[in-house]
């Protein structure tokens, strides 16, 4: 066997096989016991893990993470070993870091290593699952007017290219009155006898609302009660804005795909990110770009066939990548471990809630995102009245205060208080746009 043979086999092989056991002892539920120690003692003791400019209030680094601590201190050990003996280093730790990513993204997710694919991105992910998802003849795609470009987009190239029918519907009249109910019901709706995908976004990037992913999975679920396997409807979720904010396990969330990049909430190494799917549904997802795993390569070399490795590892692209982030991202997970996922999430809703509440009260703003928690999570979308979002956003950043414009035909200014921030700079980012009425 060759060394990329024996080293990819040995990584799947094991993972496999622990996957095995975990399955018996667990039932498919969490897999292992990951507790590190906190070595945090507050949040300004977390913050000052990331190199980010002290003179600048980050309200936009949901955008692309500024890395933390272990996870810039494990990209540089990579490089430096990679740079000085590259293919030595390579052999060396391929196969104990990709396990290591699996497992630490595993254990972080409540899922098992074996259904979870690499990639470098949401996008690389989105377009991946589209673009490789077998329909049978007048099977439909039912997604939402409301996704963002990489949702669009992948579903659009998959249309063009054969001819699959994807329906587009609206979840909502106006996001004033949106209720939890009014978005399954429209989902629910939305869903004919053809219907064999839907997609959807978790938390929209538009607006800020955040989709009941649970309650439309189980009305999902109703739907497929009543179907022929090879007829389910297989849902799919961009699930980007809700990893790094949500406390949840995805083999609970209830959908069958959940794409994610990990460097932004995640705070993983940018140009990383991963597609979970659900057992029962990978065998639906074809792959488009030939996977680097070393079972793979070597069924190829010994002239075999490869159809029996699990899809995931068909599902993570191959060639090399950047190895240095690549083998860092499991930092990341564990970072977010350290803090606890039910505090993260408990620290994002504070946050956004004070935000959200001192934009409602000023006349001169109007809120867009939902002030319920159980329809926002992280991105909080407004207006100033008199003045173009890319002219708050510039105001703003010259106030030492970093946000976005949302990156959609309808545009507001988006802040995205997160782990990083504080009251304090929540207040003051209040008092700066308080002053916007003033001028
Ligand atoms: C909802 C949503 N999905 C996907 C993306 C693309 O993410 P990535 O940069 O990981 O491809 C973004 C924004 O960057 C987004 O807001």
């Amino acid at each position: 066997m060759s060394d990329i043979g024996r080293r990819g086999f040995l990584v799947r092989t094991g993972l496999a096989l622990s996957a095995a056991v975990l399955t018996e002892a667990c039932s498919r539920t969490v897999a292992s016991q990951y507790r590190p120690q906190s070595p945090f003692t507050d949040w300004e003791d977390l913050r000052a893990q990331f190199p980010l400019s002290p003179r600048l209030i980050h309200l936009a680094t949901f955008f692309l993470a500024s890395h933390p601590t272990p996870v810039r201190e494990a990209i540089e050990r990579h490089r430096m070993g990679l740079d000085a003996d590259p293919i030595g280093y390579w052999h060396e730790h391929e196969e104990k870091q990709e396990a290591n990513v699996l497992q630490a993204a595993a254990d972080y997710l409540g899922a098992h290593p074996t259904d979870i694919a690499l990639t470098d991105s949401t996008t690389m992910g989105l377009g991946l699952l589209y673009g490789g998802l077998q329909l049978r003849s007048g099977q439909e795609i039912l997604t939402t007017i409301h996704d963002h470009y990489s949702t669009e987009t992948s579903l659009r190239l998959r249309a063009e290219r054969t001819g699959t029918v994807v329906n587009q519907i609206p979840l909502y009249r106006s996001l004033k009155t949106v209720s939890r109910d009014e978005i399954v019901g429209s989902l629910r709706k939305g869903i004919t006898p053809a219907t064999r995908i839907v997609a959807v976004t978790w938390v929209h990037s538009s607006t800020g609302l955040k989709l009941p992913i649970h309650e439309i999975a189980l009305a999902i679920q109703a739907v497929n009660r009543s179907r022929e396997e090879q007829d389910h409807v297989i849902f799919c979720v961009d699930g980007l804005h809700g990893l790094g904010v949500e406390d949840f396990n995805v083999s609970e969330l209830g959908c069958d795909f959940f794409v994610a990049g990990t460097h932004k909430w995640m705070f993983g190494p940018r140009g990383t990110g991963l597609v979970w799917g659900h057992p029962n549904a990978w065998p639906i997802a074809q792959a488009t770009i030939p996977t680097f795993s070393g079972q793979a390569y070597e069924l190829w070399m010994e002239n075999k066939s490869s159809k029996d490795l699990p899809p995931s590892v068909h599902m993570t692209p191959g060639g090399f990548h950047s190895f240095e982030h690549r083998w860092a991202l499991d930092e990341a997970f564990k970072f977010h471990q350290v803090i606890g996922k039910a505090r993260v999430t408990q620290r994002i809703y504070e946050l956004n809630q004070q935000l959200k509440q001192g934009l409602a009260a000023m006349r001169h703003v109007t809120l867009h995102t939902p002030m319920s928690q159980d329809l926002s999570a992280g991105i909080v979308c407004f207006d100033v009245n008199g003045l173009q979002p890319r002219q708050v956003v510039e105001k703003l950043r010259k106030r030492g205060i970093v946000g976005s414009v949302t990156p959609y035909a309808t545009k507001y200014v988006r802040l995205a208080p997160s782990l990083i921030n504080s009251p304090k700079e929540i207040d003051d980012t209040l008092e700066e746009i308080r002053k916007l009425g003033a001028s």
